[in-house]
């Protein structure tokens, strides 16, 4: 798999074992039996749907659908270890069985954490908060960088509704930025890629839902998609092919941004 198919594969891996229980609870089959395209691939729009007034359907995960919403101390998370080779330890200390979706989703972390990062491009997967905070000082210096995360600003939202753009996309500009996503684990393991230069766009938008809802979302706009699969998800909704067009996505509530 390509490196940045890999990393959105790891966005929708979080959001697609989020959406898994809720699917299995609120999705309606459509009229011939099959199960209607997951709604949590309603993330993705383009670079031109940026603008006041603009509406569309999107999906969020609420706060509570992932279980680990804080990082371990460093003393904790190091009596755990964190490696492939570790796995089969790791799968009895938590009791999953090796053949368990749990598993699978534990060795998709592993590896890609392990994976080496391309060059340009800073990557570190982080499950402590002082290992998170020792990696971006190492990428940000002396330069002390801001974080960003998507708000749900209203109690009891609709996960898959439509939203329009109640504000001007207000683009923030930084010479270095990361991305964290959240990674299927036992625990709360960020995946952290970043680089400097402007291949990825950054956006604050505010969102109003159909019901008057609120979301402070984080939008991140691919520049340059032409390393992508072919097949990947974002060109059977949004068109086009690796290299056509930017690809915006929407951050999951879980996710963060440094800016700096
Ligand atoms: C799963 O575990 C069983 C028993 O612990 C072992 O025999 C089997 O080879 C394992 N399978 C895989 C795919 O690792
Ligand atoms: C969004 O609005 C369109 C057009 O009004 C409607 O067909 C669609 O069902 C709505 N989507 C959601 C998720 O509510």
């Amino acid at each position: 798999m390509e490196f940045a198919s890999f990393i959105l594969y790891a966005l929708l891996l979080l959001q697609f074992s989020l959406a898994l229980e809720i699917n299995e609870k609120t999705m309606e089959n459509d009229q011939d039996g099959h199960p209607s395209l997951d709604s949590s691939l309603n993330v993705f729009f383009k670079v031109t749907d940026l603008y006041l007034g603009k509406r569309m359907p999107i999906y969020f995960a609420t706060d509570e659908d992932s279980t680990p919403t804080r990082l371990l101390s460093r003393k904790e998370a190091d009596s755990i270890p964190f490696s492939l080779s570790k796995l089969p330890y790791l799968l009895e200390y938590f009791s999953f069985s090796n053949t368990s979706s749990q598993a699978k989703a534990m060795e998709i972390t592993l590896k890609q954490c392990e994976q080496k990062s391309i060059v340009g491009e800073v990557k570190f997967c982080v499950t402590s908060s002082e290992s998170m905070l020792e990696m971006t000082r190492g990428f940000f210096g002396s330069v002390k960088p801001n974080v960003l995360a998507t708000r749900i600003l209203s109690s009891n939202h609709a996960l898959f509704q439509n939203y329009s753009f109640i504000e001007k996309p207000l683009e923030i500009y930084a010479s270095k930025k990361v991305a964290c996503h959240t990674m299927a684990y036992p625990y709360l393991v960020y995946y952290c890629h970043g680089h400097e230069g402007q291949m990825n766009r950054v956006f604050k938008v505010a969102l109003g839902g159909e019901n008057k809802e609120r979301v402070e979302a984080v939008a991140v706009c691919h520049m340059d998609t032409s390393a992508w699969a072919r097949d990947h998800v974002a060109f059977r909704i949004l068109g086009g092919h690796p290299g056509s067009t930017p690809v915006c996505h929407v951050l999951p509530v879980d996710n963060l941004v440094w800016v700096g």
